[in-house]
């Protein structure tokens, strides 16, 4: 059986996510993994909260509450709407897991006993009220350069122009807004990646089937970027791991955390070794290639922004620890999703945030048009206009139409059983052979993880059902010849089934509404079009579902509108 690993970016703990960051990590992920169940993949689909770094701490101090609390509660909270949206993930973990400590402090004495790992001291702002090291993007003063008043200790967003918090005229914390503070020298571990530079570049030539996106930011920041820039990997701060070398201290580095970034991909593993813990499962043979991971495909998911981590850092992790753990096979990158002339933003409270999408609607609806519009191979809008005609065509006049037209036109002429009917004619069997290529380029697609194309092929499968509908006409070959309108009906309660299928990774929930009114359970993936298509005998019985899809109307799409207009109170 071909196993595939799966991971999905960590989304940061810190706060709902938008639907922008759903669509370039978790949801495509989502539907590949299911997918590949469908075709019989062992599977394993990780995905975890990222839980360190200054902004959980900051977000826990303004809800009041200690951070561990803060990042227990939200993972709820994000566990809860994952599960909303029906994200099969086989384990979501917390970063700040003890697997993941453990798995941190072992690469980090791994890279220490490879030479990887070098002690540097720099000279930082300590802010005496907030008793605490701050990170420069939390130092806030007056631009040398332009005078804008906000400037922060990385950058001025004004000018544009990179600072050091040092450069800022009247500084300020930006947590407490303090003025006392000072410049003190601190210690800090520093990968070495630059040692690495020959064996990363080396790996990603060997990725010769990654998507452009991909490649092109890799390629970039390693020869003209500065991401292969020796990098600190330790901060002063109170909430992440502590520093260690595997189980031995690290003397003159009491009281640090690593940085964020350097434990968030390494809970990947540790994530795998959590669902372990829980299931009784083997999570090395996922990882290890001594241990059985070879033969493991390994797929990553994430948006634009997080490529250079990801085909840099970690690897430089992975690489540098001298072990034989699993690197990434295939990563998948996207671009950014906008919403409606501007962009979605967290900070910011702009656009439609995971909670708020499912009240408005059930998660298929948003699951069809996300994945149908993902941002491959460009940046793509989200507007309401967009959103409500396609949906309502696709889903309600397409797929949900055939549905209930089928069911109900047989319950009222034929009974809630599959009619018996005559043999197959030539309008079925072109059909047929039409479905059967179809289908063939839904797989290529979806195994190329295309996720456009893949969902256009869907489309046209169910398209084509309807317009078989509509050309057979059943209602009116049933005045005339019984038989062969029974016949026609058989096919299309057949076609249900093959489209909840089909259509499962797209819209799950539409697709077991399907299966149940089909009263059919656990059905394979078609591999021969004229078999499935006679799945159901004459006689089996049925149910007609609900209606799927409502259409959205204009009123609900103005009120959408309106209410998403401005920014998240
Ligand atoms: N939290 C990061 C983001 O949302 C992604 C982290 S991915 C990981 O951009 F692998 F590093 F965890
Ligand atoms: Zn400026």
């Amino acid at each position: 059986m071909p196993r595939t690993l799966i991971t999905s970016a960590l989304p940061y703990i810190n706060g709902i996510k938008h639907l922008g960051n759903m669509v370039g990590s978790q949801l495509p992920a989502d539907l590949h993994a299911r997918y590949l169940r469908a075709r019989g993949h062992e599977v394993m689909f990780i995905c975890a909260t990222d839980e360190h770094g200054t902004p959980a701490e900051i977000a826990a101090a303004r809800a009041g509450q200690p951070v561990a609390e803060y990042c227990a509660e939200m993972w709820q909270v994000q566990k809860d709407l994952a599960d909303g949206f029906r994200l099969s993930f086989d384990h979501f973990g917390r970063s700040s897991s003890p697997q993941n400590r453990r798995l941190t402090q072992h690469f980090a004495g791994r890279l220490d006993k490879a030479g990887l790992i070098e002690e540097r001291s720099s000279r930082q702002v300590y802010s005496n009220a907030d008793g605490r090291f701050l990170p420069d993007r939390y130092v806030e003063g007056t631009c040398p350069n332009c005078g804008y008043d906000r400037a922060r200790g990385d950058q001025c967003e004004n000018c544009t122009k990179q600072l050091d918090p040092t450069d800022l005229i009247e500084p300020r914390s930006a947590i407490s807004g303090s003025t006392d503070l000072e410049v003190r020298e601190t210690k800090h571990l520093f990968l070495l990646q630059s040692r690495l530079r020959g064996d990363l570049d080396a790996w990603i030539d060997r990725q010769t089937d990654w998507p452009v996106l991909t490649t092109s930011i890799a390629k970039k920041w390693l020869h003209d970027g500065d991401g292969l820039q020796d990098r600190g990997i330790t901060r002063d701060l109170d909430w992440g791991v502590p520093v260690r070398k595997g189980d031995e201290p690290w003397p003159g580095m009491e009281g640090k955390v690593f940085y964020v970034w350097f434990d968030a991909p390494i809970e990947y593993i540790a994530a795998t070794n959590e669902w372990a813990d829980a299931n009784g499962g083997d999570w090395e043979r996922w990882w290890r290639t001594d241990k059985g991971a070879d033969d493991v495909r390994y797929v990553q998911f994430m948006g634009k922004d997080n490529v250079p981590f990801h085909t840099l850092s970690f690897p430089a992790t992975i690489l540098g620890s001298g072990e034989p753990w699993k690197t990434v096979d295939y990563l998948k990158s996207f671009n950014y999703l906008n919403y409606d002339g501007g962009q979605f933003s967290t900070s910011q409270g702009r656009g439609v945030f995971m909670d708020q999408a499912l009240e408005v609607l059930p998660a298929d609806y948003w699951r069809w048009w996300l994945l149908s519009h993902v941002p491959e191979s460009s940046d793509t809008e989200f507007t309401w206009e967009a959103f409500q005609t396609d949906v309502n065509k696709d889903l309600a006049d397409v797929l949900g139409n055939f549905v209930s037209r089928v069911t109900k036109f047989c319950r009222s002429k034929f009974g809630e059983e599959v009619p018996a009917g005559g043999a197959w004619g030539p309008r079925e069997t072109a059909l047929a052979e039409t479905l059967a290529i179809r289908l063939a380029n839904y797989e290529r697609h979806m195994d190329a993880i295309e996720i456009r194309k893949s969902a256009a092929e869907l489309r046209s499968i169910w398209v084509a059902g309807n317009e078989y509908l509509q050309e057979a006409a059943p209602w009116a070959t049933f005045k005339t010849d019984l038989e062969t309108a029974a016949m026609q009906i058989r096919l299309g309660l057949n076609l249900v089934r093959l489209y909840a299928v089909l259509s499962a990774p797209f819209v799950p929930d539409a697709a077991a509404t399907m299966l149940t009114a089909m009263r059919v359970e656990g059905a394979d993936w078609p591999t021969d079009m004229a078999e499935a298509l006679g799945a159901l005998p004459a006689g089996h019985a049925f149910d007609v579902p609900d209606v799927m899809f409502a259409k959205i109307t204009d009123e609900r799409r103005a009120d959408w509108a309106e209410r998403f207009a401005g920014t998240r109170g």
